[in-house]
């Protein structure tokens, strides 16, 4: 795991989920029943190796902060999804977000203040303005719109991961328009690894 970002009360974490199988193995370990049978039903090895990776070094990170063993974390999910600490673990302050792609992981950790976090692969999407002209606020938009062609992607991915931080801060996920708007938030932009772009958000 490497910190990819350091602040006053937020901290995001990159791993890589790409890891050997002895390794899978033992994070499979520390899985609950639950997880373990959300890692079943996927039908590719490969997601099942990412998801199985990522929840286990989620896992492993909470435990380290709550001083307890990863199999004891206790996780419970919003009506969207969106997983927190159970009210059950001894510091319900303790909040977190996770995005994936490909076979790299973030993890946003914060005290005492919501976070969400987004990370994508910077790759070419060809339908990029049309999702642009749905998706983003007006603002937004046209500051996109007004790009050169050497900074449309880039452009793109800023703003798409921006999006999304929001709505995982705000735990409903796209197409789930939450209540707050970009100014609830303390906006980061930062680079997990080479190739990718990735944003996280904390409440103000
Ligand atoms: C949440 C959502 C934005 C994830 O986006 P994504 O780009 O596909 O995936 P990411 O890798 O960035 O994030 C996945 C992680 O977000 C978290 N997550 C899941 N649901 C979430 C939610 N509603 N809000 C915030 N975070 C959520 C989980 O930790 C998940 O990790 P996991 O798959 O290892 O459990 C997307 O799934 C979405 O829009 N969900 C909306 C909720 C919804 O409509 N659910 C219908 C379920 S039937």
């Amino acid at each position: 795991m490497v910190p990819v970002l350091e602040d006053d009360c937020l901290e995001v974490l990159a791993c890589m989920l790409d890891l050997k199988h002895d390794i899978i193995r033992g994070m499979g370990a520390v899985l609950n029943e639950a997880e373990r049978r959300r890692a079943a039903g996927l039908k590719l090895g490969r997601d099942r190796r990412r998801f199985i990776a990522c929840r286990g070094q989620l896992r492993r990170i909470l435990a380290a902060r709550l001083g307890i063993s990863p199999s004891d974390v206790e996780l419970e999910y919003g009506r969207l999804g969106k997983p927190r600490l159970s009210h059950r673990m001894p510091s319900r302050d303790l909040r977190f977000s996770v995005s994936r792609s490909g076979d790299v992981a973030v993890i946003a950790l914060s005290t005492g203040r919501e976070v969400g976090v987004d990370i994508e692969a910077v790759l070419p999407v060809p339908e990029a303005d049309e999702i642009a002209a749905l998706c983003f606020s007006a603002s937004d938009y046209e500051s996109y719109a007004a790009l050169g062609p050497d900074n449309r992607l880039e452009g793109f991915f800023r703003r798409w991961t921006r999006l999304e931080a929001i709505s995982k801060g705000q735990g409903c996920g796209l197409g789930h328009p939450g209540s707050s708007d970009d100014e609830d938030w303390v906006v980061r932009s930062f680079v997990p690894q080479t190739g990718y772009l990735g944003c996280v958000v904390v409440r103000k």
